[in-house]
Order: C-alpha cells, then sequence, then structure tokens
C-alpha cells in the first residue's frame, strides 16, 4: 500500500471511503498560480467574507485535523512534486509512524494558521506581518512560490464535505478571498529575501 494510502486508512479507517472526498478535491483542482506582482495591493476581504468565515470557521474547527490531513493528502496526489519537496526538506529515510506524524504536525499548523487568519482580519497590519513572516519562512525551507497557491483551492475542497448544508457561492468567495490575502503576504514575504 502507498505511504498516502496508508495516510487515508489512517484518517479515515479506510482507504475506500476517502475516495467520495478525494474525487471532490480532484473535480476542483484548478491551478491558480498567477504571476506574482509584489507592486500589486493586497487582495480585497469584505465585511460580508469575514462574517462568513468566522461563522463556517466554526463549523470547520470540529474536524480540523481531519480537514488539513485530507487538503495535504489531495494536495499530494494531484501535485506529487509538492510532496517530494516537503519530503526532501525532512529527508527520505522516513518511517511511516514519522511521516504521517509530519503530515499531521503540518496540516494542524497550517490550519493554525487559518485560524490566527480569521480572527486577526480585521487587523490587517497583524495579519500581514504573520504571514510574511512565515513566507520568509518557507523561502529557507526551499518552498517554490507556485506551491502556496495551490493550497486555497484544496483547502476548500476539504472544508465543503463539512459545510454541504449551508456552501454558496458567497461561502466559496470568501474563502478564496481569504487565501488570496494569506498568500500574497507569503508571496511577498518570499520575494522579499
Ligand atoms: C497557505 C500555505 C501554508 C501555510 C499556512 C503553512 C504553514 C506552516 C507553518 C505554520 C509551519 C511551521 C513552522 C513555521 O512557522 O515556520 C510550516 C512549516 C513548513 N512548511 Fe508550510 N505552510 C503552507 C504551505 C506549505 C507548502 C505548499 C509546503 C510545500 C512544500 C510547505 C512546507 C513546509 C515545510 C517543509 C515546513 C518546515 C518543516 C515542518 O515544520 O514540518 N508549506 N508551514
Amino acid at each position: 500500500m502507498s505511504l498516502i494510502k496508508r495516510i487515508k486508512t489512517y484518517v479515515t479507517g479506510s482507504s475506500q471511503t476517502s475516495e467520495k472526498k478525494l474525487a471532490v478535491i480532484r473535480s476542483n483542482n484548478k491551478d491558480t498560480f498567477t504571476a506574482f506582482g509584489p507592486q500589486s495591493p493586497p487582495p480585497e476581504i469584505s465585511e460580508r467574507d469575514i462574517e462568513i468565515l468566522q461563522d463556517s470557521w466554526k463549523i470547520v474547527q470540529q474536524n480540523v485535523a481531519e480537514v488539513g490531513i485530507i487538503t495535504f493528502v489531495g494536495l499530494f496526489e494531484t501535485h506529487p512534486e509538492v510532496h517530494d519537496a516537503f519530503m526532501s526538506y525532512r529527508g527520505v529515510n522516513t518511517s511511516d509512524l514519522e511521516y504521517n506524524a509530519i503530515l499531521r504536525k503540518h496540516a494542524l499548523r497550517v490550519m493554525g494558521t487559518v485560524d490566527k487568519c480569521i480572527y486577526r482580519v480585521d487587523n490587517r497590519d497583524k495579519l500581514r506581518e504573520l504571514m510574511t513572516e512565515l513566507g520568509i519562512r518557507h523561502k529557507n525551507y526551499s518552498v517554490k512560490m507556485e506551491f502556496i497557491d495551490l493550497m486555497g483551492p484544496q483547502f476548500i475542497s476539504s472544508i465543503k464535505p463539512h459545510l454541504e448544508t449551508m456552501w454558496t457561492d458567497e461561502h466559496e468567495k470568501a474563502w478564496e478571498n481569504l487565501f488570496k490575502l494569506m498568500c500574497y503576504h507569503m508571496k511577498k514575504g518570499m520575494c522579499s529575501i
């Protein structure tokens, strides 16, 4: 069984049941990387976006670990080069157990960052500082700038099943806008060194 299949089994109890979720991820997988202009103004987030983000985040938070892992497994499946870059930072001789722990830890850190941004969205200077510094650290981890933009669409595909009954185009837009803003500052940090 491949490592990714093992993780799916570990997360969902079966390598089969997660296929449904991953199918959602695959069908929504659009590569959104566009040339980054550090001089361009930061993307906008409206008051309505903030309201939607804070409401829906309360629900997503109940499944934070699962959403985080499903996001990464989906990202690694659709973009194996991201998987290779992630693992090459950690070294190749990693046991399954360590691999699961590393993946889980990073997934939870990404979710922790989303949480901080949602609660800092009213304080744009704090959000900018947080994400710019994170971008600088990712540059030091040798992460390519184009990988950063892949996270948002994958994350949105992973939360949708948890918000199925309330999901609207407005939700899609609000989450897209949040990730655009987070990634904008991260990439700006990456460009700054
Ligand atoms: C929105 C996107 C992302 C967020 C919010 C995020 C967040 C984080 C956070 C909070 C850390 C903990 C260490 C620190 O604060 O410096 C971290 C570490 C790391 N991230 Fe990311 N990350 C993102 C995307 C990526 C991507 C696409 C890769 C792909 C290779 C990646 C690779 C790494 C590596 C190698 C580390 C250091 C090792 C580790 O802590 O496991 N990150 N990330």
